[in-house]
């Protein structure tokens, strides 16, 4: 993947916005991930190591392994995982699409935030599965923006989230791929998937759903592409900060925000 096919990019402000994200959803998303003593897994796409860290402390006797295509993303990822201490992980630099391992070198693969920024989402669920064990395990985690339900309602908004999403795919991504986990992954080849959507639902009487979820991941993603979504005449400036304004407002005294995650498991 080129530097700039990734629609988030690798700024500063994206790096914090992937750790509000991970903490945020990590019981949601995270708490039923457990890896047994000694298993070897793989994290495809582990970026800055936001979910890696979490990963590493869920799981403290596995054997992780992860990579990212972004050479200073796994520097970062390094770093911080030094500094958290977690010793159980190791990293490296590497595309999806070409994994440096042997076959059948993991028990286990873990995906998550990925797929939905790779063209060719089959053909990466196909090299993950080779390095995987005969009997390993694939998780994968996306979300799906089309699953997002606020109040109040409002056509900028709608239309803020509708650039992320039209962006992201003339990038070859898909940001609407959460709702796609169980066919992609019966189409690659997998066995038994088994996808459980997971909800987030932030309303003023959970106030760290509303601040870690609404504003700080979601928002802050939309709010992202701005430049992009001026520059390519998707929106102009006053109906992009109309919808953005509007996007805020849903995390205001009786503003809602609610949007599902989707997290398959699959065998090889
Ligand atoms: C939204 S970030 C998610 C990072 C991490 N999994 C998390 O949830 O915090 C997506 C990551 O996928 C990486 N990525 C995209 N295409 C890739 C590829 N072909 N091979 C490896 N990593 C890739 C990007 O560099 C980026 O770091």
């Amino acid at each position: 993947m080129k530097k700039d096919d990734y629609v988030h990019g690798y700024t500063e402000r994206e790096n914090c916005r992937l750790f509000d994200q991970a903490n945020t959803l990590n019981g949601l998303l995270h708490g039923d991930t457990v890896y047994p003593p000694g298993s070897a897994v793989l994290e495809a796409g582990c970026g800055v190591g936001a979910q890696t860290v979490l990963m590493a402390k869920n799981s403290p006797a596995a054997r992780i392994i992860s990579v990212d295509v972004s050479d200073a993303s796994v520097r970062a990822a390094r770093n911080l995982i030094r500094s958290e201490a977690p010793s159980n992980v190791a990293f490296c630099t590497a595309d999806i699409y070409d994994p440096p391992f042997q076959d059948e070198t993991f028990d286990h693969v873990f995906v998550c935030f990925v797929l939905e920024h790779v063209r060719d989402p089959v053909r990466a669920l196909i090299r993950l599965k080779s390095v995987l064990k005969t009997g390993g395990s694939i998780t994968v985690i996306e979300g799906d923006h089309g699953s997002a339900l606020f109040y109040p309602e409002s056509e900028d908004a709608t239309r803020a989230i509708r650039c992320l999403v039209d962006i992201q795919a003339d990038l070859g991504g898909n940001s609407l791929i959460g709702r796609q986990l169980f066919p992609l992954l019966k189409k690659a080849g997998f066995h038994r998937p088994e996808v459980s959507p997971r909800m987030v639902y932030a309303d003023s009487s959970r106030p760290d759903w509303v601040r870690g979820f609404t504003r700080n991941t979601f928002n802050a993603m939309v709010e992202g592409v701005r430049e992009q979504a001026i520059r390519k005449k998707l929106a102009d400036p006053g109906q992009w900060e109309r919808g953005i304004a509007d996007l805020h407002a849903t995390t205001g005294e009786d503003g809602v925000f609610c949007y599902t995650f989707f997290k398959a498991r699959a065998e090889k």
